[in-house]
């Protein structure tokens, strides 16, 4: 079977970058993965970990979510511009209270997070309907699914996602011929540089334009328990394009895929209650009020990690796969 043409936008760093070399590096030859990145001047680490597959199996573009010209440039110099798999992963953070983030800085946030995909399915769907196939993968979150304190603005961005993608993909079941042509993946924290530049933000942002309580519930209680949160149960790239090529290869590919099973019950909460109290209630009780048990489960947690991470490298070197 021919190779299918796969588009990855954000392909700079973090899980853009490793899904696409475990594509291109694909042992049974399924994949030809254009990596687009909005900076070509930041392919190096990309080429590097792309290594003989540079040029054959991957090829490195220069595409920005936010400009529509420099996505049609794209589209156009690929061949009959054919897409099989279109991967809209490029994203941006930001966290904080409100009243410190400027409107022009929340539109930023929603321009790369809601528009820019908003912007690639409108580019590569009327191709992809032509054919009548083709399968749009969109890198959600949790946050797509249920609100974080001081995640506002981007949780928001990631709701737009979830909700366009709910609608679009009846349609496009219907027009694809084939019930699988949207996935949205939805990861919990992820360790990458998306994770240093927010705090990087975080810690040289300006707080006096909000009250004391707020700015010190931000800093001493949300980043603490972040932090906490993000060494304990933080996936690597490598685990989110794992899931994500499970998601791509699977003979009838979910809408739907969390990629960290401790976050199911969590998001399961609002579905087991519509008035939304039993969710809001227990993130209150465990930020506040059990945060004690909450750092020492985070810790039980980080343990068990790293003892299962040292017997799967002992299994191993013992030459068990
Ligand atoms: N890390 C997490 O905890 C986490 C959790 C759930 C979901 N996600 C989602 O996963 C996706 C990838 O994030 P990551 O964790 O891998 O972070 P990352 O390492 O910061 O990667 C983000 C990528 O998006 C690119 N990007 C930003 N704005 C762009 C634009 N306008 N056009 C094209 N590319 C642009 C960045 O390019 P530059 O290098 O030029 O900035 C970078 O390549 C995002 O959609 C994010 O929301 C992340």
């Amino acid at each position: 079977m021919a190779p299918k043409t796969v588009l990855i936008t954000g392909c700079s760093s973090g899980i853009g970058l490793a899904l696409a070399v475990k594509m291109a590096r694909d042992k049974q030859k399924r994949f030809k993965v254009i990596a687009t990145m909005r900076n070509l001047g930041k392919r190096g680490c990309l080429e590097a970990d792309a290594g003989i597959t540079l040029n054959k199996t991957l090829e490195i573009r220069q595409l920005d979510v936010c400009d529509e010209r420099s996505i049609i440039s794209c589209i156009n110099s690929i061949p009959n511009r054919h897409v099989d798999i279109l991967i809209n992963n490029a994203g941006v953070g930001m966290i904080g209270p409100i009243e410190c983030q400027t409107i022009e800085e929340m539109k930023g946030v929603m321009e790369t997070n809601f528009f820019g995909v908003v912007r690639m399915i409108k580019e590569v769907l009327p191709d992809m309907k032509r054919r009548r196939s083709g399968h749009i993968v969109v890198i959600s979150s949790v946050m797509g699914l249920q609100g974080i304190m001081f995640n506002d603005i981007y949780t928001a961005s990631k709701f737009a996602v979830e909700g366009f993608c709910e609608s679009l993909v009846i349609q496009a079941a219907l027009m694809l011929a084939c019930v699988s042509s949207v996935s949205l993946i939805e990861p919990g924290p992820v360790v990458t540089e998306f994770e240093t530049k927010v705090y990087e933000d975080a810690e040289n942002a300006d707080y006096s334009t909000t009250d004391p309580e707020t700015a010190d519930m931000f800093t001493n209680l949300y980043l603490k328990n972040s932090k906490a949160i993000f060494s304990s149960l933080g996936q690597t790239p490598n685990d989110i394009a794992e899931h994500t090529l499970r998601v791509i290869t699977a003979t009838k590919p979910p809408f739907r895929h969390q990629t960290n099973a401790v976050y199911t019950p969590m998001t399961a909460l609002k579905h087991a209650d519509p008035t939304g109290a039993l969710m809001t209630d227990t993130f209150y009780k465990m930020v506040f009020k059990y945060d004690t048990l909450m750092h020492i489960s985070l810790k039980a947690i980080r343990v068990i990690r790293w003892q299962a991470r040292k017997m799967r490298q002992g299994v191993k070197m013992l030459g068990f796969r």
